[in-house]
């Protein structure tokens, strides 16, 4: 693991900085995104450097980590609409070619064929990652097996809590979501990880100096060969 520490700011622009090396030598790469506070800036520094002219998307397949079941491609708490309002209409991607798991169908079939379709495009290039305060990765919570697959999970009440700040109340926060499975994460070829705030402290510890185990999901990051962290001062505090 590739452990920095630095500014918010300077974050989103290493991070960007990744991107552009990956495009730069794979044009078509497929890029696993995330949602959340977490990747706001560096999404926003893409979408800079894509209208500089200094990084482009036209031949990116993608694929994000997870969506929460029951709301709709156009609800504007899903995760569809969230990559579209933040990165997807920003920059030159085929929109046709971004993917994320359905919150209505969440079949077998459906779930199975997520893991198909990243299969069929060649497998994910790299993967980014925020961190939920419980270790979460996607949105694979505390005890999911190591070996998971693209699956429908329980949404912790903390999990729910934390994202309540974005719904009217927390009546309205989904209790279910469709995430990536744990070794659907795994199966990257490179995994970046990026944790802001305090609040990730105690979670970064355990991923980082912890024990591997499903207790802190991203403690798995451990066993995988290219993963780089980003970490702020904060969420660097208990290191
Ligand atoms: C989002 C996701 C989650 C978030 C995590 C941190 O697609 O899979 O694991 O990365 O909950 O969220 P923020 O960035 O809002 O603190």
């Amino acid at each position: 693991m590739q452990i920095i520490v630095d500014t918010p700011q300077n974050i989103a622009k290493r991070a960007a900085a990744i991107y552009q090396e990956i495009l730069a030598a794979k044009p078509n790469a497929i890029l696993g995104f995330a949602t959340g506070s977490t990747p706001l800036d560096l999404y926003a520094e893409l979408v800079r450097l894509n209208k500089a002219g200094e990084i482009s998307f036209k031949d990116v397949t993608s694929f994000n980590l997870d969506e929460y079941v029951g709301l709709s491609p156009e609800h504007d708490q899903s995760y569809r609409y969230f990559m579209e309002h933040n990165l997807f209409n920003h920059i030159d991607i085929d929109l046709a070619r971004t993917h994320v798991p359905s919150g209505l169908d969440v079949s077998d079939e459906a779930l199975a064929g997520y893991d198909e379709a990243i299969k069929a495009a060649g497998g994910v290039d790299m993967q980014l990652l925020g961190i939920g305060i419980n270790g979460h990765i996607g949105f694979n919570e505390p005890g999911t097996p190591l070996e998971s697959l693209t699956h429908v999970v329980t949404l912790t009440e903390s999990t729910r809590e934390a994202n309540k700040r974005f719904f009217a109340s927390i009546d309205e926060v989904p209790t279910h979501a469709a995430t990536m499975g744990i070794k659907t994460v795994m199966n990257a070829r490179k995994i970046m990880l990026i944790a802001l705030g305090e609040n990730k402290a105690d979670a970064i510890r355990a991923t980082i100096k912890g024990p591997v185990t499903p207790d802190c999901p991203a403690s798995v990051l451990q066993l995988h060969p290219d993963v780089v962290v980003f970490l702020d001062e904060g969420a660097a505090s208990k290191l």
